[in-house]
């Protein structure tokens, strides 16, 4: 096929696959601008910061990164830390929004040297598009096919030396080629309470919100670890300790708002409980499919993997094992069931 050279750029449009996520919006004043501001993470922090002033320091772009690990831990902000750091512009999208390789060009073509681009939920691009990225994340060039059969044509374009930031709660959905062109790979852990306790506090100054230790952390206890859920729970238990008290949230009225929105000490809600339920009462305690208990809770798959498990396992109640998902004994004690035929 004939090769065309053309540099030129694509405009993004009305329609273009360019979203701001749901986090740019909710969580814009409370999201850390730098690393000092960031708290929790501090491996990731440290060696992205190297990173960042050697690229400074030589006048080169960034490698491409990969964030992962459970919704909610900060991989968006890692993002927008990172382009604040290097100076740069940040164009956000996401794997399902990159319908088309034009979709990507469109993109693409709209970056300048050392922009950052970032596809969040990255697992979920289509095979086309993942592709089409190859080329452009190795060499920067895209080709694009123009037309069908013997008349079709290549149209090479070259693009500016940009750095691809890639989120995902899936690293293992990642194809290896894919993968293995991030220069730089980083798991987020789950943060402690105390970490928690200190994103509460941070955020309540924020938000102008008055707050006692231990209400604090009594919010970091219920917060499944996860900033977001932490600064979600803030919000709800601001909201009653305005209405039911007197506007300052100490342990008492904390723990009074959580018991209204059946959020309990360890911090599971309602469909937390469910799963361990269902899984128990119709599965007997497991092993079952996801896809068997997902539509038996009518819920999405995603939804169970990315965010309901991960609490669930790290407080042992709950187990993938290759034949299925299972309920620990300690699942069953917490919902005061008896595990009488337990595979442990
Ligand atoms: N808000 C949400 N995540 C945060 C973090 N890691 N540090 C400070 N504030 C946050």
């Amino acid at each position: 096929m004939p090769k065309t050279n053309a540099n030129a750029k694509i405009p993004g449009s009305v329609t273009s696959p360019v979203c701001q996520s749901e986090d740019t919006y909710l969580d814009a004043t409370l999201r850390p601008k730098e690393f000092k501001e960031y708290i929790g993470q501090d491996k990731i922090k440290e060696s992205l910061s190297i990173t960042i002033k050697a690229a400074k320091n030589r006048g080169d772009s960034l490698d491409h990164l990969l964030f992962y690990g459970p919704a909610g831990l900060g991989k968006t902000t890692l993002a927008h830390i990172v382009t604040r750091e290097m100076q740069t512009n940040i164009k956000a999208t996401s794997g399902p929004a990159l319908e088309r390789t034009g979709d990507l060009a469109s993109l693409l073509t709209n970056l300048e040297d050392g922009d950052i681009l970032f596809i969040d939920e990255i697992h979920r691009l289509n095979r086309t598009v993942e592709e089409a990225l190859y080329p452009a994340m190795e060499d920067f060039h895209l080709d694009i096919v123009i037309g069908k059969g013997p008349g079709a044509q290549v149209l090479q374009l070259n693009l500016p030396r940009f750095t691809l930031v890639g989120a995902t709660t899936r690293v293992g959905l990642l194809t290896n080629p894919l993968r293995s062109r991030f220069g730089g790979l980083y798991r987020l852990h789950l943060y402690s309470e105390d970490e928690i306790k200190q994103i509460v506090f941070r955020s309540a100054k924020i938000l102008g919100i008055p707050i006692k230790t231990d209400g604090a952390e009594f919010i970091a206890q219920c917060s499944r670890c996860n900033p977001r859920v932490a600064n979600r729970l803030l919000k709800r238990v601001r909201d009653f300790a305005q209405v039911k008290g007197n506007g300052i949230i100490t342990r008492e009225i904390a723990k009074k708002a959580l018991k209204m929105l059946e959020i309990d000490s360890l911090g599971l809600e309602g469909i937390d409980r469910e799963i361990l339920r269902v899984t128990i009462e119709k599965f007997n305690g497991g092993p079952v499919g996801v896809q068997t208990l997902a539509a038996a809770l009518g819920e999405e798959e995603d939804t169970l993997i990315d965010v309901y498990e991960p609490y669930l396992m790290v407080l042992g109640f709950f187990t993938r094992t290759p034949r299925g998902r299972v309920v620990t004994p300690k699942g069953y004690e917490h919902l005061g069931m008896k595990c009488v035929d337990s595979l442990f």
